[in-house]
């Protein structure tokens, strides 16, 4: 949930660390430092909040030196304080660490540290460990010393390390934490996330689990656990060093919720042939297995879990198998069936999610096949997974997802499409038609992102309310949970979301003048049902915002305001109806003078349970 940034080279490393750790505060905000070697011993400088308050601390040009680790936190253990901030350095401040994961045994190493050698300790993080361990060790050989020390260490970990004595190197390693080694000429980076160091290096090394990895500005060279070194092959990214900027857009957020009908198109072509069959050469699942299957469960956290509630009704539909969506950290913890033929579809943009990674081990060490639909190439779920389904989002940057979002319900669709037709399950007619229904999709966003405006004057008439209910039936009620979310986490407004048909058995009472519903009507078979719902609510005096497809105007006439969406076919619906919503988050957060690509207390990618 933090991010990690080291540099080697010839430059200032203070300022190709700063400019990754900005494009990593998107995995932490609540404090960042920066260790630099210089004149044989680590110089240390950290600061609570954002990156800017870190750089008014490293001005002076003295702190200056062609090699340096740096980290931005979320914190785990301990409050954001500066002494809890990384780099962590060790008593005789020769050694300096930044840490991304959790040392579940950092208790009873800091007591034996303490009680045998006398150490004190300046921070309550986990991670302060790893430095004194380190330091223990270390007798001129800062790589030995990383070993013995991760020998202790038990947890998820990507660990980048530097020594006074040893200036000319970074050691860094790790153990279910991402880590990749950015490949330049003459110079070499360290980072937690690809958006760190795409603007230098298009090439990659990523690095597997309880490998070591050694880097001097000329070279990369990694080991494995037993000491071995490893050939590993180049991995090119293709993400355009712009994409993970903001461009001319005033947030992440917002650029991303734009870049919606390219990346929709993109996930969905790349997997289609000429012939409108879906493309599956990277996918080991057989036709027997697909027909096998007797039992799906999809798991996920968050707006990936969103995704799987439509994803289940859309694969039940076509498909015909029972689908199981549970949210990963339940999923863990309560009585599952899985067996050979069950399938088990984790759903995360990061890829490095711990609920989902966990549940995901638990239904493969009990037989279940993993399809994976992740963003993150070469992530952690990517990598333990049978088979991944990209969805091809590009970076996403703010906190609230939106573009991953949708490119999971192509996967949805996808998954769904395929399943069908090797099952039998769904004709030849109705493929063809919802795969005509997909393609039109971006067209179809566009036209939705032109109504902006409209959005953005709805948003300065709404932003006052205290509370917010989302409700639909059927595939809205999905899209409801993933509006009422996107609304909660970057505006901080009280927002809920409710299957419509529910509302009356309970829920209806807290109805009145001050609330806002937003009612999602663009399921046809259950239109009437909805107009009905809206019709109880209003009659309560609520204030109702109607989301239809375009045509469908009984919703107008029942509600306060309408916003339509371009005709489809249901099941393709939540791909548009989501996109008003995104919008509307959007620019009530801004109204009310929000964080939006940060919001409070929030990190991009979760990686502790
Ligand atoms: O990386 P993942 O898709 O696994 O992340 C899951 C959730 O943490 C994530 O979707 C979160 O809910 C976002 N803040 C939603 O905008």
């Amino acid at each position: 949930m933090c991010g990690i940034v080291g540099y080697i080279g010839t430059d200032h490393a203070k300022e190709k660390i700063i400019d990754g750790l900005k494009r990593l505060e998107y995995r932490g905000y609540d404090s960042a430092g920066i260790a630099l070697p210089i004149n044989g011993s680590i110089e240390i400088r950290k600061a609570v909040g954002e990156i800017k308050n870190l750089e008014s601390k490293i001005s002076e040009a003295e702190f200056d030196s062609s090699v340096g680790i740096g980290h931005t936190r979320w914190a785990t253990h301990g409050k954001p304080t500066e002494a809890n901030a990384h780099p962590h350095g060790n008593m005789e401040q020769n050694i300096a660490i930044v840490h991304n994961g959790i040392i579940e045994n950092y208790q009873e190493i800091r007591e034996w540290l303490a009680t045998e050698y006398g150490i004190k300790f300046k921070s309550e993080t986990d991670s302060e460990v790893i430095a004194h361990l380190i330091g223990l060790y270390y007798d001129g050989d800062l790589l030995a010393a990383v070993n013995k020390a991760v020998a202790e260490m038990k947890g998820a970990y990507a660990v980048a390390a530097i020594a006074a004595e040893e200036p000319d190197k970074i050691v860094a390693v790790r153990k279910d934490a991402p880590l990749v080694a950015g490949i330049g000429k003459g110079f070499n980076f360290i980072a937690s996330d690809i958006p760190a160091v795409l603007k230098y290096v298009q090439d990659v090394y990523l690095i597997e689990n309880n490998e070591t990895v050694v880097l001097t500005k000329d070279n990369i060279v990694i080991y494995d656990e037993n000491g071995n070194t490893v050939k590993r092959d180049v991995y090119p990214v293709e993400w355009k060093a712009d994409a993970a900027d903001k461009a001319d857009y005033d947030h992440f957020m917002l650029k991303e919720i734009h870049e919606q009908p390219k990346v929709i198109r993109e996930t969905l072509m790349n997997r289609l042939n000429e012939d409108g069959s879906i493309r599956l050469d990277d996918i080991s699942m057989t036709k027997e297995d697909i027909e096998n299957f007797n039992k799906i469960y999809i798991v996920a956290c968050g707006t990936a879990y969103h995704a799987g509630l439509v994803g289940k009704m859309v694969i039940e539909r076509m498909a015909k198998i029972p689908v199981e969506i549970d949210v990963a950290s339940e999923f863990r913890y309560r009585d599952t069936f899985i067996d050979d033929n069950t399938l088990f579809i984790a759903i995360s943009q990061s890829g490095e999610t711990l609920d989902t990674l966990e549940a995901l081990r638990d239904a493969k060490s009990r037989g279940a096949r993993i399809l994976s639909v992740v963003n993150a190439v070469g992530s952690s779920i990517a990598r333990e997974s049978d088979d991944v389904f990209y969805t091809l989002a590009g970076p996403e940057i703010a906190v609230a997802s939106t573009k991953a979002y949708t490119t999971q319900l192509i996967c949805m669709y996808l998954i769904g499409l395929y399943m069908g037709s090797t099952r039998g399950t769904m004709d030849k007619e109705y493929y063809d038609r919802v795969l005509d229904e997909l393609k039109a999709l971006p067209g179809k966003v566009e036209k939705i992102l032109y109504s902006e405006e409209k959005i953005k004057d709805m948003a300065k008439r709404y932003h006052f309310n205290d509370h917010v209910f989302f409700i639909g039936r059927g595939l809205d009620s999905g899209v409801s949970y993933e509006g009422s979310l996107k609304l909660k986490e970057i505006s901080y407004i009280h927002s809920f979301a409710i299957a419509a048909g529910e509302l009356k058995h309970g829920t209806i009472a807290l109805m009145d003048s001050e609330t806002l519903v937003v009612a999602l009507a663009t399921q046809d078979i259950l239109y009437d049902k909805m107009v009905s719902n809206i019709e109880e609510i209003r009659a309560r005096d609520a204030h109702v915002i109607g989301l239809a497809k375009e045509g469908r105007t009984e919703v107008e006439k029942v509600s306060n305001e309408a916003i339509y969406i371009p005709e489809c076919i249901d099941e393709v619906a939540p791909v548009l109806a989501v996109i008003p919503l995104q919008i509307f988050a959007y620019y009530v957060a801004l109204e009310r003078g929000c964080s939006i690509d940060k919001p409070k207390n929030l990190a991009k990618s979760v990686t502790v349970e």
